[in-house]
Formats: structure tokens, sequence, C-alpha cells
């Protein structure tokens, strides 16, 4: 209970409450770490476990439509790359509930609220593996986008979520380039297995600008997580970035970008590129996306079915502590 005398002996303890928001302006602005311990606004830390917890959320959803490939990868070589990625995506989801915990967010309840739909995942897992090109196209385009939004994630002001991110963009980076390579042996392979390669991005090439959110007038935060230093550029700063990357790319493939109005602009020295369809990546961020329901239905699921898991693993660890005790 708080008292006049509680309060102050906090006041004296930490500083007055304008005294503890000048300093965290101050860390911000002097491009400082703001750390678990350190005092800062409750919208910040909301703000943080709202994109985190997405993050995570997006990292174990991201493991379903490529874990339906396994079994039908077309060589030892393929699973074992494949399964390694799949995996990659387990532990990057295990350091971003770790690093949202630090924040005083648990575990159990973020998984309760992505399970109940109260918070989401990325939009791009909610549309499906048609054939064994997809897996090359998600590494080449979908890990590719992660890397862009996420390399600047790396200077965020958040300690444990910048720090989080330096590991986990490593191993995006080898996910990026083993799609690349699928890609590349598929479109320099058989006519038919070229096809499959260029169906397989003209149907990821949209989804996969859609990734980086709504342009920049139509982002509900961006402006804020600019001003905090979680955020570091644009949507739409970022998406362009991604699309110059992707042109020179496409062409050593062998493959193409599906936008007639994709082209080089001199004066602007970027890739022009046609409109994006927002009422389709809404209609998606809504649950009305191909595989939404699928989704959710899967991770409910294999939650379950790991109860005994985790019950396995809170057994040991009583047992374990109390003989250390
Ligand atoms: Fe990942
Ligand atoms: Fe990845």
């Amino acid at each position: 209970m708080a008292t006049a005398a509680t309060d102050h002996m906090a006041d004296e303890l930490y500083g007055t409450p304008e005294a503890r928001e000048a300093a965290f302006d101050a860390a911000v602005a002097a491009d400082e770490r703001i750390e678990p311990r350190d005092w800062m606004p409750e919208a910040y830390r909301a703000s943080l476990v709202r994109q985190m917890a997405q993050h995570a959320h997006s990292e174990i959803i991201g493991m379903q439509p490529e874990a339906n490939w396994i079994t039908r990868a077309p060589s030892l070589r393929r699973k074992a790359i494949l399964m390694a990625k799949v995996q990659d995506e387990a532990g990057h989801g295990l350091y971003l509930y770790s690093a949202t915990e630090t924040l005083g967010a648990s575990r159990d309840e973020l998984l309760d609220k992505l399970h109940s739909g109260r918070q989401k995942y990325s939009s791009i897992f909610n549309y499906p593996t048609l054939t064994w090109a997809d897996v090359g196209a998600i590494g080449w385009l979908v890990d590719g986008a992660a890397i862009t939004n996420q390399v600047p994630l790396c200077r965020c002001s958040y300690g444990p979520y910048a720090r989080a991110m330096v590991r986990i963009c490593k191993e995006e980076s080898f996910h990026q380039r083993q799609g690349y390579e699928l890609l590349l042996a598929l479109s320099k392979g058989t006519p038919e297995q070229h096809e499959m390669a260029q169906d397989a991005v003209n149907r990821w090439w949209w989804p996969s600008l859609m990734m980086f959110g709504p342009s920049d007038d139509e982002s509900a935060h961006s402006a804020q997580s600019m001003a905090w230093k979680i955020k570091r550029h644009s949507n739409d700063e970022l998406r362009q970035r991604f699309v110059d990357i992707c042109v020179p790319q496409a062409e050593t493939l062998g493959l193409t970008l599906p936008d007639p109005d994709l082209r080089w602009n001199e004066e602007r020295g970027h890739h022009d590129f046609g409109a994006i369809d927002w009422d389709e990546f809404w209609n998606v961020v809504k649950g009305n996306g191909p595989c939404n329901e699928q989704r959710l239905t899967q991770r409910r699921r294999a939650h379950e079915e790991g109860a005994w898991v985790r019950d396995a693993a809170a057994a040991y660890a009583a047992k374990h502590g109390g003989a250390k005790a």
C-alpha cells in the first residue's frame, strides 16, 4: 500500500518521478541501453511487450509452414538443412519469450494471449506452402525481409531485445542463404523445376512486402517507437531497402518479380514498385487469411500435447532444487 511515507522513501531511493523520467529520456537520447532494472515509462514497457511478444509468436508459428515439408524434402541434405532451420526458429521464440519475461510478462500469459487470439503473429505465416519451392521462397524472401527489419533492432534501446537480435540475425542470414541456394538449384534445373520456383516467388513476393507493415502515415505505433529508439527506420524506408536488395538477386536467380511497375528510378536512386493491396493485408490480419485457423488450431494442439513435458520439467526442477537446498 502506498502511503505518503513509502512514497517519500521511494523518492529517496529512486529519485522523484520527474527525475526518473528525465534519466530515462537522457539515456535514450544518449543511445544508452535501458535494462530490466531501470525505471521506464509504463507505455514504453507495454509497447515493448506487445512488439516482442508478437515477434516471439511469429517465430514459433513460423515453424509450421516449413515443417510441413520436412518429411517430403527431396534429399537427406535438404532435410537436414530444413530441420536445422525450423529448430532455429524455435530457439528464436525461446530467446524472445525470455527477453519479454524481463519486462514482467510471464510466458504462460503470453502463450495464453496467442492461443486466445488476443496477441498477433506475423500475417505472412497465414499463407500456405504449396510446393517444395515455397521453402526456398520463404528463406529468400520471408527470412530476407525479417533480416531487413531486424538488423536495426540490434540497436534497439531495450538491452535484452537488442542482444537477442544479434544472435537471431546471424541465424536468419543462414536461413536467407539456404532459401536462395534452394531457389537457384530449382531455377537452373529442369523447366518444371524452374516453373515451380517462379510460381513460388510469384505467390510470396507481395506478402513479403506487406511484412514491413502499413505505410508510415497509417502505422499506429511507428512514431512513438521511433522516438523511444525501439524502431530506427520507418516501415516504408525498410520496405524500399528490401526491394532494392531483391531486384539484383532475382536477376542472378533467373527469376522475375511479379510487379509490372518495378523499375529503377535514377532520380531517387531506388526502385519504384507497384501499389500494395492493403485490403488483402488487413483481411489476413483480421483472421481471414488462407491458414489463420489452421495455424492457431495446430499451435493450441502442440501446446496441449506438450503439457506432460512442462510438468515433467517442473517436477524435475522442484526435486533438483529441493536436493540442493
Ligand atoms: Fe527466426
Ligand atoms: Fe528464419
